[in-house]
C-alpha cells in the first residue's frame, strides 16, 4: 500500500474469518430472523458455481432467485461497476444522467413504444404500476386491481395486498384495500370479477413463487381484449419471468410466438427487477405510450432509482446478452433441461410428477406424499432442495411440491448436464 493511502485511512479492523459458526452467530445475534434460510454459509462464486466457507462447491441453478443472469464474479459486470464508479455513482433524480436515459431506450427497444421509471427492487417496481393504475382511474373513482390466486408481487404493504397467497398477509392486517384475486388462466373468472371500481388487471407471465405456471396464449390475448373492452390497464409483473429467462426479453413474447394476433400484443405496464441488474439492485417499470406521462413531476420518486452505477451495469448486461446470444442459450439449453426433467418423470414416476415452465424458468414437480420424505415436518420441496445441497446443487423451492431451476443465462451445456445428473442422483435415492 503506498504511503499516502496508509496515512489517509486508519488501520482496518482484523479480518473476521467467515467460518460457519461465526457467521451463524452474527446472524442469530444481529439479523432480523424474517427469512427461513438454508443451512449454508456462502463465501464466493465464479461463473455458475458458488463456494461455501468450508470450500465446498455448488452448481448454482437458482441464480439468487433469478437474479445473477451472468453468473457470479462476471468480468463484464465488474468492468462496468469499476468504470462507472470512477465517473459517477449517484447524483439523485434531481438531475439528468446519460446511463438512465440510455437504459430506458434499450428497454423500450425490446418491448415497444413507451417510457420507463427506475426503482430499486421488484416490489417497488410493482408499487409504481399500482400508483399508475390508481392515477389512471382516479377521476372516475376507479382504483381496484385484480391479481391472480397464487401470484407473488412483493413484500411491501401494497405488494402483500396484491399477492394472491394468504401466507404473506397473515399478521399484517388490515390489508391495504383495492386488490382482489382471480383464478389464474381463467378468462371467464376475470370477466366476472370486474366491478365498476376495477381499473387494472395484473398478472405474472409465468407465476414463479406460486409454482412455475405459464400463462396460456389464449389467456394473454383474452385479457388484452377484455382490458380494452372495459378500459382497464393490463399490467404484467415480469420481475422473475422477464429479462430473457424464457428465451425472449419478456415472457409474453415467448408465449405468444407464432400465435395469430400475438405479434400485436402489448401490455400497458411491465415491472422488472432481478436479472435487470444481475445482482446489483435495480428495478424498473415500462409503461405503454398512451399512459407514459400519467405520472408527472412530483408524483412518484425514489432517491436511488436508476443511479448511473446501476444503469451502467444493466446496460452492460443487455450488451452481453446480445453479444453472447444468451437468449438463444436460455431457449435451447432450457428446452434440453426440461426434456431431461420429463425423462426423470418417466423414469421415476413415484418421485417426479413432471416438469413445468419454459426456457430457464423451470420447475420439477414432485409426486405428493413421497414415503421417503414422510418423516420430516418440512415441505417436500424444502427437503429435496436440502438433499440437492448435499449433492452440490443450489435450487429454489416454489410452493410445497416444486423445485425451481433458474440458472444463469450463460449456463454451459456441461454444467446443465452436471446439474441434471445430480438431480437424478437425488431423485433416484427417493424411490
Ligand atoms: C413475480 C415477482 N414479483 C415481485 C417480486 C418482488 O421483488 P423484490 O424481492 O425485488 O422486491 C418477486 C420476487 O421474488 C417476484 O418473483
Amino acid at each position: 500500500m503506498p504511503q499516502n493511502v496508509k496515512e489517509i485511512f486508519s488501520t482496518p479492523p482484523p479480518i473476521v474469518h467467515n467460518q460457519y459458526e461465526t457467521v451463524r452467530e452474527l446472524f442469530s445475534k444481529n439479523v432480523v430472523p424474517s427469512y427461513g434460510r438454508f443451512d449454508l454459509v456462502l463465501s464466493h462464486g465464479m461463473g455458475s458455481y458458488v463456494f461455501d466457507v468450508g470450500g465446498k462447491r455448488y452448481l448454482d441453478l437458482g441464480s439468487g432467485i433469478a437474479v445473477c443472469c451472468l453468473g457470479h464474479a462476471s468480468p463484464d459486470i465488474t468492468e462496468a461497476l469499476v468504470e462507472q464508479s470512477k465517473k459517477l455513482i449517484h447524483v439523485s433524480n434531481l438531475y439528468f444522467t446519460e446511463p438512465q436515459g440510455r437504459l430506458a431506450g434499450e428497454i423500450i427497444k425490446r418491448i415497444g413504444p413507451g417510457k420507463c421509471f427506475f426503482s430499486n427492487s421488484g416490489a417497488e417496481a410493482n408499487e409504481g404500476l399500482f400508483k399508475l393504475a390508481r392515477k389512471f382511474g382516479h377521476d372516475e373513482g376507479r382504483f381496484e386491481i385484480l391479481t391472480a390466486v397464487n401470484s407473488f408481487h412483493g413484500r411491501t404493504m401494497a405488494g402483500i395486498a396484491a399477492t394472491g397467497q394468504d401466507k404473506v398477509k397473515k399478521g399484517f392486517e388490515p390489508i391495504m384495500p383495492g386488490f382482489r384475486h382471480i383464478p389464474y388462466n381463467d378468462l371467464e373468472a376475470a370477466r366476472n370479477a370486474i366491478s365498476p371500481a376495477t381499473v387494472a388487471i395484473m398478472i405474472e407471465g409465468v407465476q414463479g413463487e406460486g409454482g412455475v405456471t405459464p400463462a396460456t396464449a389464449e389467456y394473454l390475448l383474452g385479457l388484452r381484449a377484455l382490458c380494452d373492452e372495459k378500459k382497464l390497464l393490463l399490467l404484467m409483473d415480469s420481475v422473475q419471468c422477464g429479462y430473457y429467462r424464457t428465451g425472449k426479453f419478456m415472457s409474453y413474447q415467448r408465449i405468444l410466438e407464432g400465435v395469430p394476433g400475438g405479434e400485436k400484443f402489448l401490455p400497458d405496464g411491465l415491472s422488472m427487477a432481478k436479472s435487470l441488474g444481475g445482482g446489483f439492485p435495480i428495478g424498473a417499470f415500462w409503461v405503454r405510450g398512451p399512459y407514459a406521462d400519467l405520472l408527472g413531476p412530483g408524483m412518484h420518486a425514489s432517491t436511488f432509482g436508476g443511479t448511473p452505477l446501476a444503469c451502467a451495469v444493466a446496460l452492460k448486461i443487455l450488451e452481453v446478452v446480445d453479444r453472447d446470444k444468451l437468449d438463444q442459450n436460455a431457449l435451447k439449453l432450457g428446452a434440453w433441461m426440461q426434456s431431461e426433467l420429463d425423462r426423470l418423470a418417466d423414469k421415476y414416476p413415484t418421485v417426479v410428477k413432471g416438469s413445468r415452465g419454459i426456457g430457464f424458468m423451470l420447475g420439477l414437480e414432485l409426486v405428493e406424499k413421497i414415503p421417503a420424505l414422510a418423516a420430516s415436518d418440512k415441505t417436500q420441496a424444502v427437503q429435496v432442495v436440502n438433499r440437492l445441497h448435499a449433492a452440490g446443487v443450489l435450487t429454489v423451492p416454489a410452493g410445497t411440491q416444486v423445485i425451481r431451476l433458474l440458472p444463469p443465462l450463460n449456463l454451459k451445456p456441461q454444467e446443465a448436464g452436471e446439474g441434471i445428473a445430480k438431480i437424478e442422483e437425488v431423485v433416484k435415492a427417493l424411490v
